[in-house]
């Protein structure tokens, strides 16, 4: 019997979080109005300006997972008449849709599940008109594809319309340009490639998007942005209320481990253990999720695969899970017919490789896999470069 400390999280968050960033949050407790809190707020906007790639200021850290600052985004931005074109092709960006629809007037374009998002479709919905905002998920975790987020900026901005992007599940592992895609707020989470526990949010909003929420009336209170601004604009940054102040410690702790591996390096880590995984798997016959088309790709922190014929992805991920390796299925109606390795955070490639040989066992026990052996070669070769 596997005890539970030696269980491996593999999902798409939450992720193992390192024992540096455990112990952080065992420090005595602080003044949230003090210069001590003051100096974490402003480490966790400083370091990760640098992964949204936009200024400092505009980042606000919220106590609450990625939804309250997906429901922060789409609320401060918007009122009951405004059109939001909510872009679905997976469970987060349906969670979009219907937080638009709480605060806004929803316009819907949905795509499959699993399916890409088609660019002309968005510009037939923006040409259509009266588009104040469109929301869309960067990294689609329950699809495992990374949405054309550049393209649909450019949509944006040549329709005059606010974006808001979900990099909850990409940023810190995937290659993020909030300015430069003309993204006016991005939302992201403590629990996925941070590698901290979750709780946090962060949301980078711009000056035009702060601007327009002033004249937005019906705003959140607990999660009004304009609120969070002012408050860390004083001299000693703070937070309208309370923070999690122990996970603002982990927060800080993850950031500085993120600055200290280099972002660069980080990213490519991300990627060759995503791929890793893909080039394992098909070679022993099992099939990717996502149906990509030139302006969409795999993404690059979470790998979907298509439960083979016959099989359960739910029996597939218990199997593993009883080996101690935790990875998750399918959400909704994808439930049984995919399974999904996370490669997110701090994951190591040996992670991936005890992961991928797992696997590999489980399949054979259920009669996939015709013999064991091949996936280490094959996932040990396109790691290579991480353990030079
Ligand atoms: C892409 C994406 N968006 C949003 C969320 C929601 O975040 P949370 O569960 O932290 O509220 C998740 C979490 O799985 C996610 O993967």
């Amino acid at each position: 019997m596997i005890k539970t400390e030696d269980k491996l999280m593999m999902m798409p968050g939450p992720v193992e979080v390192p024992h540096r960033v455990l112990m952080a949050m065992a420090k005595p407790m602080i003044n949230h109005r003090g210069k001590e809190f003051s100096a974490i707020y402003d480490d966790c906007q400083r370091i990760s300006a640098a992964l949204f790639k936009t200024a400092p200021e505009n980042i606000s850290v919220i106590s609450g997972s990625g939804t309250a600052g997906m429901e922060a985004a789409v609320g401060c931005l918007n009122s009951k008449d405004d059109k939001i074109l909510a872009i679905e092709n997976g469970k987060f960006g349906q969670r979009f849709k219907k937080l638009a629809g709480k605060y806004g007037t929803v316009v819907p374009l949905e795509f499959e599940w699993g399916q890409s998002v088609d660019l002309g479709a968005v510009e037939e919905k923006l040409a259509a008109g009266d588009i104040k905002t469109i929301t869309m998920v960067h990294n689609e975790s329950s699809t495992a594809i990374r949405n054309p987020a550049p393209e649909i900026g450019a949509l944006a901005k040549k329709y005059g319309a606010y974006f808001i992007l979900d990099v909850v599940s990409s940023l810190g592992g995937d290659d993020i340009r909030v300015d430069e895609w003309n993204v006016d707020i991005a939302v992201t989470g403590s629990q996925k490639c941070i590698a901290a526990p979750p709780g946090i949010s962060m949301v980078a909003a711009n000056e035009r998007a702060l601007a327009e929420m002033e004249n937005v009336t019906t705003r959140p209170y607990y999660l009004d942005l304009v609120a969070y601004h002012k408050s860390a604009s004083k001299e000693l940054k703070e937070t309208p209320y309370t923070p999690a102040v122990s996970l603002f410690f982990a927060m800080q702790e993850a950031l500085k481990m993120i600055e200290e591996e280099g972002l660069d390096k980080r990213i490519e880590r991300h990627y060759l253990m995503t791929k890793a995984v893909r080039d394992a798997v098909t070679a022993i016959g099992i099939d990717m999720f996502p149906q990509l088309n030139e302006v969409s790709s795999y993404s690059n922190t979470v790998s979907a695969m298509k439960a083979p014929a016959g099989i359960s992805g739910e029996d597939i991920k218990k199997a593993l899970n009883k080996r101690g390796v935790i990875i998750t299925g399918g959400q909704d109606d994808l439930k049984g017919k995919i399974f999904r390795i996370g490669s997110m955070g701090a994951t190591t490639p040996t992670n991936i490789m005890t992961t991928l040989s797992e696997l590999e066992q489980v399949l054979y026990d259920l009669g996939v896999a015709e013999e064991t052996g091949a996936v280490m070669g094959i996932a040990g070769e396109t790691m290579a470069k991480l353990y030079e």
